[in-house]
Formats: C-alpha cells, sequence, structure tokens
C-alpha cells in the first residue's frame, strides 16, 4: 500500500478462509500473504471482531476460539513482520475518511458497514472512537445485523424494496441516539447504492462509500503505517 497516496500497489490477492477459520489456520494463510509480496515492512491486519491492545475480544460472526487470542503477536510469528491489527469497520471507516467519501468531514460521521453483519466507525472531527459495536443495537426485539445487514437480504431473498425500509429503521435508531451529521455506507452492497440510497427517509444524509473493496486494506495499512509514511510527498522543488 502506498499510505500517502491510499493505493495498493499490487494487485491483491484472494485465498479462500480456512475451515475451519482457527486462529492458528488463519495466521497460516496471513504468512502466505506476507511471502507472496515478499514483505518485510509493518502490516495492518483488519478482523470483525473488537480488539483490545492487540487481542480480538468478540466473536460475532467468527469462531469463538478467537475471543482473547493476542491476534498481533501471533501474525507478527506468522509473517515475522511488526503488525497491527484493528476492527474491519473502523480500519474501512478509517480508509474512507482519509481519501474517500468522508475527507475533510468534520462533526460526527457515522461508517456503517454491511456485509455479513453490521460494522461501525464513528468519528469525531475526524477521531476514531474505536469498537463501537452499533450493528448490535438492538431492532425490533432482535440484534439489528441479524435483521438488516447485506446478508440478510441476500439470504432471505428480500426485494430492495423490503430490505431497505429495514436499513433505514436500522439508520433512523442510530440517528436517534447520535444525530450524527453523515452517514457513510459501504461493504460490498455500496457499489448498488442506487438501489437503495433514493428509498431512505432518515434525515442524517446519506452517501456511499468510495474505496469499496479495497477500504478494509487501505484502512488497516494507514493505522499502521509509521508517521512519515503516512504524509503526502511534498511537491518537488523547482
Ligand atoms: C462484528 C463487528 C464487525 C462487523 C462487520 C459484527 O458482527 O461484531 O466487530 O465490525 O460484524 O464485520
Amino acid at each position: 500500500m502506498d499510505t500517502a497516496r491510499g493505493e495498493l500497489l499490487e494487485e491483491r490477492i484472494r485465498i479462500a478462509t480456512p475451515r475451519p477459520a482457527t486462529p492458528r489456520a488463519l495466521a497460516r494463510v496471513i504468512g502466505r500473504i506476507a511471502r507472496h509480496f515478499d514483505w518485510k515492512g509493518p502490516i495492518g491486519c483488519a478482523v470483525p471482531a473488537v480488539v483490545k491492545d492487540g487481542c480480538l475480544r468478540t466473536a460475532a460472526n467468527i469462531s469463538g476460539t478467537w475471543i482473547g487470542v493476542d491476534a498481533t503477536a501471533l501474525f507478527a510469528v506468522a509473517t515475522k513482520c511488526r503488525v497491527g491489527v484493528i476492527n474491519d469497520a473502523d480500519a474501512a471507516g478509517y480508509a474512507e475518511m482519509h481519501f474517500g467519501a468522508g475527507r475533510r468531514r468534520r462533526g460526527l460521521v457515522i461508517m456503517v458497514t454491511l456485509g455479513t453483519g453490521i460494522g461501525t466507525a464513528l468519528f469525531i472531527d475526524g477521531y476514531l472512537v474505536p469498537n463501537t459495536e452499533l450493528g448490535h443495537l438492538t431492532l425490533r426485539g432482535r440484534d439489528a445485523e441479524k435483521w438488516a445487514a447485506a446478508s440478510v437480504r441476500e439470504e432471505g431473498g428480500l426485494s430492495w424494496t423490503a430490505w431497505t425500509r429495514r436499513l433505514d429503521a436500522y439508520l433512523h435508531l442510530m440517528h436517534g441516539y447520535f444525530w450524527p451529521d453523515l452517514f457513510i455506507i459501504g461493504g460490498g452492497i455500496s457499489r448498488k447504492a442506487d438501489r437503495f440510497l433514493p428509498l431512505l427517509t432518515v434525515p442524517t444524509p446519506v452517501v456511499p462509500a468510495k474505496l469499496k473493496n479495497d477500504a478494509g486494506i487501505i484502512g488497516a495499512a494507514l493505522a499502521y503505517a509509521p508517521a512519515r509514511a503516512r504524509r503526502k510527498p511534498r511537491k518537488t522543488p523547482r
């Protein structure tokens, strides 16, 4: 990653998630990725869980064996590199705030990633409040992500209108609690924003993410890049 520009420097590789996705099996995959790029520098990793001091603390959509695991140490051994681990929605939000839809946006911005679950990242004047698990707010008597995530639309065969009503109810719930200045909608579904954005009634402005599938990768790298690599290069003096 070129963290000053927010661009991938090489083609991304995709390796199927091992089953079962235990910490040890995942560490092997991450080791393979580092070797593929012949990488010796710092690595940022995004995971779908609360991360405190490098350890995973929740496992809503991943194997329970991850809880309590020091992923930073595990991945550092597997890659022989310095590793930082961050929540996946926080990573995606971080990238959007730097290079995407949240650029130069002040006030309270909430990024919502819609996929298997619902991830959230909350920013105040550009500063991240990490590990907000707002996808687990209770909505219609259940965990909001079990009712309104993008996967629910696909698996339940819901029409865009029916699913958007759910998303709208979820955004209204958050609006009532936080009164944000902006919602950024991320996840694969943001590519089809024209199908659902016009149907939303929540009073907060809602925009689609700009970085699409690369947001998590860009944000994780950015969060753990040395400060000097994050700066934009100055124009060459004449
Ligand atoms: C997890 C979050 C994660 C989100 C998106 C939720 O189930 O609890 O930590 O950010 O899914 O992957």
